[in-house]
């Protein structure tokens, strides 16, 4: 069941999502060689609490920490720990965070110091698929038309799209439907209406789409280790267009 939004709940909304794009600038100034994952949780974490707001990752599902931060091979879903960013890595942080009854969720990968090109143009692939994606959401369109302007865009650059993690509608939950898949057809899947508000996060492979979930039963990587990027966005669909909520 799709829950849609009124207004007022929508500027509810770009509450957390503008404390998610906050938390986002931090970790952006933050992130060099010699950082370890565990201290950009801590930092997020105080950074949500100090806004009023709860880290919404935090318990879900027994999720350990505050963000996500997966690194290099790994897709989503990296549990924050002592492990060093080192130079020419790229480092995935995902946010998010719950106030008045609302949550936000945006992510966003980081190069670690100077990367490599690879590196460089799967970033900016992946923010370009999301961007078109969001392009997308409109009264009237269709989630395939999401799907497939992600899906474009990222194949276009000879990457490719995970399978098996979708984006997803959020409001009240962090997760509600629909889910929101980053490859499909135009014109297939629901109708996007007024008040949806949907989080839309590519998650592309330099390599094949294969993903694997490592022993901690949280971290995806890649089935053949190749580099990962993930970005994300929540987006609210207004009558007059796509409304990026975490901005
Ligand atoms: N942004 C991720 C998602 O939409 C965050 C989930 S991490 C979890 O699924 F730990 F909270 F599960
Ligand atoms: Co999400």
């Amino acid at each position: 069941m799709i829950i849609l939004k009124r207004d007022e709940e929508i500027e509810r909304m770009r509450e957390s999502g503008a404390i998610v794009a906050s938390a986002l600038r931090l970790v952006a100034e933050k992130v060099a060689p010699g950082v370890t994952t565990e201290e950009l949780d801590e930092l997020i974490a105080a950074h949500i609490r100090s806004r009023g707001a709860e880290p919404s990752f935090k318990g879900y599902n027994g999720y350990p920490a505050s963000i996500c931060a997966s690194i290099n091979e790994e897709v989503v879903h990296g549990i924050p720990g002592k492990r060093v960013l080192k130079e020419g890595d790229i480092v995935g942080i995902d946010v998010g965070a719950y106030k008045n009854g609302f949550h936000g969720d945006s992510a966003a990968t980081f190069p670690v110091g100077e990367i490599g090109d690879e590196a460089r143009r799967l970033l900016e692939a992946t923010r370009a698929a999301l961007y078109k994606g969001i392009e997308r959401a409109r009264p009237g369109n269709c989630l395939g038309d999401i799907s497939h302007a992600v899906q474009s865009e990222v194949e276009a650059h000879g990457f490719s799209v995970v399978r098996k993690l979708v984006g997803h509608g959020i409001g009240r939950n962090m997760h509600e439907d629909p889910q929101v898949p980053n490859y499909g057809s135009p014109g297939k899947g629901i109708r996007l209406r007024e008040g949806m508000v949907l989080a839309i996060e590519p998650m592309v492979n330099a390599g094949g789409p294969d993903v694997r979930v490592l022993e901690d039963d949280w971290t995806v990587v890649t089935a053949d280790r190749s580099l990962s990027a993930h970005f994300e966005h929540t987006v609210a669909v207004r009558k007059n267009g796509p409304d990026i909520l975490t901005s």
